[in-house]
């Protein structure tokens, strides 16, 4: 079987992980071993096929994604429970580049849905015997996901920060503030021993790049536009001016890519290929 080939899987758990995001678990069979940072292309039956960041891989041969409820297809997904089916074509993309240096200071910053990818990354980071800091935050407590599973981490070492807008959870205000602070405890020698993976939102992004940008800080971020066929046929998913596409060439790019794209933080394309700003 190649990556892009569609399979049919059987739903075995179904997760409410928050209102409104609920997570699947299935099996596959004969298939290529996901990386985190890595997506699928979902078909929900009759409906349509979207892309979902894995959310977990297991020793045994299990996979998840959590889906966000947000419009037909998603709303079909939600609809779904165990011993549905479901096509899952993948795992597509490239993957976060996890350093063999274990003294290296690594963050996940994320915000809400873009917690899936980082959710995959850290359990990795973890069976390597990584450290590494988790910045999460949400507009509400009730937006915030995977914090039970994430106090498992924290017994192997991993450290957490949760921030809200409206300060319902954690600290107020946002991932990036948040960070800037983290950075205030740290010598300038440890900037360049520093490593940051971020996920959602764009724009959030476009300011963390900024202050990396600053203190020569690397980092990489997981981009999302709209997919069709997600193997680099369409072209829906280009990047200007250097032409990437998000489904082949990413979706994580470094900072020194991100850089270079006009579209970073500024502009996405609709289904009918027309440039609108984020
Ligand atoms: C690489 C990648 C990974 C993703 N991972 C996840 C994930 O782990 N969990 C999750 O809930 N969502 C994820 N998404 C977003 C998800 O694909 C969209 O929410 C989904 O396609 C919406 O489909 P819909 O028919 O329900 O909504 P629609 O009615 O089609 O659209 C609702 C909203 O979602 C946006 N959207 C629609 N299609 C896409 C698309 N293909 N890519 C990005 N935005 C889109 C639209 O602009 C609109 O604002 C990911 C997207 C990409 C590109
Ligand atoms: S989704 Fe078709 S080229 Fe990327």
């Amino acid at each position: 079987m190649t990556e892009n080939t569609i399979q049919t899987v059987k739903i075995k758990r179904v997760i409410n992980e928050c209102d409104g995001v609920k997570s699947f678990v299935f099996d596959r069979e004969n298939s290529i071993i996901p990386q985190p940072g890595q997506f699928v292309m979902i078909w929900a039956p009759g409906v349509d096929e979207v892309p979902m960041s894995i959310s977990s891989y297991n020793e045994k041969g299990e996979w998840s994604i959590t889906v966000k409820n947000v419009g037909e297809c998603t709303n079909a997904l939600h609809e779904l429970t165990i011993g549905d089916y479901i096509g899952v074509r993948g795992p597509l993309g490239n993957f976060f580049q996890i350093p063999q240096d274990k003294n290296k200071k690594i963050f996940l910053i994320g915000g809400g849905i873009g917690m899936v990818p980082l959710r995959f990354l850290a359990s990795e980071l973890v069976k390597l015997g990584h450290k590494f800091t988790i910045i999460e935050g949400a507009k509400v407590e009730n937006d915030l996901i995977f914090m039970d599973e994430f106090l498992d981490l924290n017994r192997e070492g991993a450290e957490f920060n949760y921030c809200t807008d409206d300060g319902s959870y954690g600290e107020k205000g946002f991932t990036t503030e948040i960070f800037e602070n983290a950075l205030k405890d740290m010598r300038y020698d440890e900037f360049k021993n520093t490593i940051i993976y971020k996920c959602k939102y764009e724009i959030m992004m476009h300011k963390l790049l900024q202050i990396c940008d600053e203190h020569e800080i690397e980092m990489h971020a997981s981009l999302e536009r709209i997919m069709r066929c997600g193997c680099g046929l369409c072209g829906l998913c280009t990047l200007d001016p250097i032409g990437l596409l998000v489904c082949k060439d990413g979706p994580i790019f470094s900072s020194e890519l991100l850089k270079k794209m006009d579209d970073f933080g500024k502009f996405k394309r609709e289904f009918s290929g027309k440039k609108i700003s984020q």
